[in-house]
């Protein structure tokens, strides 16, 4: 995707090449952090136990916001990433992390993108762009057969800005998903509709209906 003005520089493993290996762990720095962003440029790695604490920090208040126990879930999914089956990507700037990615094993050649997060402060920079593009890397490597998110109607359409871009499409409308009024929309991606995603009449097709979900 082309980039926009004032957007992080990506040095991001794993991402844009499909030849690339996985986003491989790498040690977490072992430097001083002042919460600041040192330099401005951006690195994807894999979510490390000691991460714990600051990816809490970031996203927790949000997925509790969103789902009634947003805080539980999140606990529970990093505790289970030692055992397999769910993968975490952690975007930084030095040692500032501004956003991740949760991917959940869903059965043979499906997965579910549980979340993807950018720090309201930084969005518009690429960032959530880098998350996805190192995503669909890994997808087309294992041969996935298709990935899906669940994302609540109110944040549907930032997301679906940058997901039916990358082959994401509209699938289903959960009504009263998480409880009354917290409806919930599908989006899915798979090998053929990111193939359709390069068409940009494709592209708003699909941004018009999930708008349209607003006014029924
Ligand atoms: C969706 C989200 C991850 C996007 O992250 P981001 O870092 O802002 O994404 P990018 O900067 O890569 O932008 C992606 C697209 O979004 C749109 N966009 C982003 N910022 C924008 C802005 N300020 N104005 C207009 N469009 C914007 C653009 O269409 C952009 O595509 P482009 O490359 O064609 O310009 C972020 O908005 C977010 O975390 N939202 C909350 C998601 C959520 O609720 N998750 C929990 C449930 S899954």
């Amino acid at each position: 995707m082309p980039r926009r003005e004032g957007e992080i520089c990506t040095t991001a493993a794993g991402s844009r090449d499909a030849a690339q290996p996985p986003v491989p762990t790498v040690p977490t720095p072992r430097i001083a952090c002042d919460g600041r962003a040192g330099r401005e440029t951006l690195r994807l790695r894999s979510y490390q136990a000691v991460d714990a604490g600051r990816v809490v920090q970031l996203v927790a208040d949000a997925l509790e916001r969103l789902y009634p126990t947003g805080g539980e879930w999140l606990d529970r999914k990093l505790r289970s990433l030692d055992g397999g089956g769910v993968r975490c990507t952690l975007a930084e700037v030095g040692c500032t992390l501004l956003g991740l990615t949760i991917e959940t094993v869903k059965g043979l050649g499906r997965r579910k993108l549980s979340t993807i997060w950018v720090n309201e402060a930084v969005r518009g920079r690429g960032i959530g762009t880098a998350l996805i593009d190192s995503c669909l890397a890994n997808w087309r490597r294992e041969l996935l057969k298709e990935a899906y998110v669940t994302a609540s109607l109110q944040v549907v359409e930032a997301v679906a800005l940058l997901l039916v871009p990358a082959g994401f499409q509209f699938r289903a409308l959960e009504l009263d998903r998480y409880g009354a009024g917290r409806d919930e929309v599908v989006l899915a991606w798979s090998p053929a509709s990111r193939g359709a995603s390069a068409d940009r009449g494709w592209v708003d097709e699909q941004l018009g209906e999930l708008q349209a979900l607003h006014k029924d």
